[in-house]
């Protein structure tokens, strides 16, 4: 088949669209899933530059999203059978511990992520469990079925899960160009939520006003915390979620609301910014750190689509064979929303 590999660790340059072995059943619960289409996470960035704590085997097939038909089931399968539409939940877990045992598969300390210690999704042929695969939501092209699962799931446990939003309640949302920062609008939406949003780009802050955002601040400007008071009446936002990390950190916590909500999921701009504490006691601040989701959630996002009727935010979508343009798109954080690679067998 074809796919595209690294050999070794680097930038863009190091994405090869390459001849790749067929993947094979291994387990009779293994579906081998034809794929049409997949999406470009951050992670993909970091796991082609080389991070300590994601070490893959080389050559390695990136990709933690992907969308496609069944083209073959393990002798035990019995949720696909060959030619159903799919979307893919990204994540395995040990089978065996307290979280693989309590529908929190995602902690588990032996996470297997597609793409990460399993050969990915940028390619014609993946293999992956076949309780990971799930029927692809009516109206949801492969396009769209490939750009939610890791961002949805993940905006999804950030706000429904852990922040508990409400209708009515004050959100910001950092980045919104980004990929989980696209999601939270759409299901902060969806649950009647005021939304504030911040951009680097003027561009990106109009596509979000036209989406539903209500104000939009671009983050170039100066301190948006002291925006987002003025426009709040000083009281402060009840949610913000920021997964932009570095020196927005502190504003985040500066932009809430006595009692606020702060939820993370990353940390694009920087992992150690300088925080004094008493903002966060002082106002009974709440702070969230997420990762993934279960398949609980993934779940509830499937049916988030079915009943909204939303889309995912697509941006630009790439033939396979142009995989380091699109990396070099999302590496320059050019994009809004979520950057595809259509893959055509
Ligand atoms: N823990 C988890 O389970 C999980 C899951 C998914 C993602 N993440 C993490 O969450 C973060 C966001 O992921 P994503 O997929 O939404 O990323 P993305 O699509 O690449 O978006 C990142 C956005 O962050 C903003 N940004 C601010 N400072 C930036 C900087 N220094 N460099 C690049 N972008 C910057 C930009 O927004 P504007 O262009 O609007 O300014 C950019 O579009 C990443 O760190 C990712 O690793 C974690
Ligand atoms: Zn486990």
């Amino acid at each position: 088949m074809k796919a595209v590999r690294i050999h070794q660790h680097g930038g863009v340059e190091q994405l090869c669209f390459e001849e790749s072995t067929d993947p094979e059943l291994k387990s009779p619960d293994d579906v081998i899933i034809k794929l049409k289409a997949a999406a470009l996470n951050r992670v993909d960035i970091l796991i082609r530059r080389g991070v300590k704590g994601a070490e893959v085997a080389l050559p390695h097939i990136l990709g933690v999203d992907g969308a496609g038909t069944v083209a073959a089931i393990g002798s035990a399968v019995k949720n696909v059978k060959p030619g159903d539409a799919v979307c893919l939940y990204p994540a395995s877990g040990c089978g065996q511990c307290e979280f693989c045992n309590s529908d929190r598969e995602f902690m588990c300390a032996h996470l297997r992520l597609l793409g990460e210690r399993e050969n990915g999704t940028y390619a014609e042929f993946v293999r992956v469990p076949a309780r990971n695969t799930f029927l692809i939501p009516a109206g949801l092209s492969f396009e769209e079925a490939a750009a939610f699962p890791l961002v949805f799931l993940t905006a999804w446990r950030m706000l429904v899960t852990n922040a508990e939003i409400k209708p009515g309640e004050s959100l910001l949302i950092l980045g919104i160009g980004g990929g989980v920062a696209s999601a939270a609008m759409l299901i902060a939406k969806f649950f009647g939520a005021r939304i504030i949003v911040t951009s680097s780009s003027a561009e990106k802050l109009m596509t979000a006003k036209h989406l539903g955002a209500e104000h939009a601040i671009n983050c170039r400007d100066g301190d948006f915390s002291k925006v987002v008071r003025n426009l709040t009446g000083k009281r402060g936002v009840d949610v913000v979620v920021d997964c932009v990390g570095g020196e927005s950190w502190v504003k985040s916590l500066a932009a809430l609301a006595k009692g606020g909500r702060l939820v993370t999921c990353g940390a694009t701009a920087g992992t150690t910014p300088q925080t004094d504490l008493r903002r966060i006691f002082w106002n009974d601040l709440h702070v969230f750190g997420s990762t993934l989701g279960s398949r609980r959630e993934f779940h509830q996002v499937l049916n988030f689509f079915t009943v909204s009727g939303a889309k995912p935010v697509l941006d630009q979508i790439y033939s396979l064979d142009a995989a380091s343009k699109a990396h070099r798109r999302l590496e320059e954080a050019r994009q809004f929303g979520k950057i595809i690679l259509r893959i055509d067998a």
